[in-house]
């Protein structure tokens, strides 16, 4: 069965990292109809498009969205980043963004649920007197109990699927009294519901001290979705670096497509050079396939990714050794 993927290198290294994944799929096997999508910075700066209603309707048709990474310098911060990805990840309200990290030694193997929808990300606040001495700014951070119920179930489900069985809930419930209350009850209250998943808790703070310094302790973390987003930085930085970092944008109950991109951005500064690593958007395709039902692919293309000492090379160096080992 073949699959309808909409494909948005955007910018940058995506451009060259793209093709390299869709490569690997192909030589794993799996069939693709594939709709691309030029959209990101260049896109705007050359007609002023980011991203239209329109196009999102006709997402919804697709079975997946794979995503390269999207960013120029020359364009003001927030507007492709708001336009377009956090507009991808709400209205198509893909509530989860899973992001599995790997020790090169294997020393460490853990996956944070960051919560994809809400919190700071949710662009409440604004201005008052601007440009003006008694200037006042404020971002607010929105979080629901439906918001904060479904991420921390998913991640109790994901929790349960794996050897471990062991949950911790990221936060700063010392200092964000309001939104770390709700958060700490909702996830107490639905670990009653998993007596087989233990449970602990890090201050965010912490978190980054273990992050360095432990990170074997972690099986599954869920967290807040600026949280997640810091932490996953560092957790790409211990884990072989962030050209190793893959994520899934997931909406679980399945009433939209997913959208599967690399954590890392666009690189202005090395892109069109054959440099960048593609194992991020290697990764992600994995992630895509396994989402669809392809699982033996997804296993496939995961362990000729594995040694990660002997993959380097260029771009499309690694991308044919990955593809000579499947
Ligand atoms: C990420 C990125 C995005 C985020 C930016 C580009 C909006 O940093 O996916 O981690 O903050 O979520
Ligand atoms: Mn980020």
């Amino acid at each position: 069965m073949s699959h309808r993927i909409g494909v948005i290198p955007g910018d940058g290294i995506g451009h060259e990292v793209i093709p390299v994944a869709l490569n690997v799929i192909r030589a794993a096997g799996v069939e693709l109809d594939c709709v691309d999508y030029d959209l990101g910075g260049a896109r705007y700066l050359r007609d002023g498009v980011v991203l239209d209603d329109a196009t999102v309707e006709e997402w919804r048709g697709l079975d997946a969205l794979l995503l390269g990474a999207v960013g120029t310098p020359d364009v003001p911060p927030g507007v492709i980043e708001r336009g377009l990805l956090l507009k991808m990840r709400f209205d198509l309200d893909l509530y989860v963004n899973q992001r599995p990290f790997l020790a090169p030694d294997g020393s460490h193997d853990f996956i944070v649920i960051r919560e994809n929808t809400e919190g700071t990300y949710a662009g409440e606040g604004g201005f008052l007197r601007k440009n003006t001495p008694f200037e006042v700014a404020t971002q607010g951070s929105v979080n629901t109990r439906h918001g904060v119920e479904r991420c921390v179930r998913y991640a109790f489900e994901l929790a349960r699927s794996r050897d471990r069985k062991h949950l911790t809930l990221v936060h700063k419930t010392n200092v964000l009294t309001f939104a770390g209350d709700l958060w700490e009850r909702t996830f107490n209250e639905v670990a009653a519901e998993y007596p087989d998943v233990s449970t602990a808790y890090n201050h965010v703070d912490a978190a980054c001290i273990y992050f360095v310094e432990d990170p074997k302790r972690y099986d599954v973390i869920v967290t807040d979705n600026l949280f997640g987003d810091i932490l996953t930085d560092l957790g790409g930085a211990v884990s072989g670096g962030i050209g190793f970092a893959s994520s899934g944008n997931l909406n679980p109950d399945r009433t939209s497509p997913s959208m599967f991109e690399p954590v890392h951005g666009s690189a202005p500064d090395i892109a069109g050079q054959n440099k960048a690593n593609p194992v991020a958007a290697i990764l992600s395709a994995a992630m895509m396939l396994e989402f669809l039902g392809e699982d033996a692919a997804a296993t496939a293309i995961r362990k000729a990714c594995s040694d990660t000492e002997t993959l380097t090379g260029s771009t499309t160096e690694i991308g044919d050794l990955v593809v000579a080992r499947l």
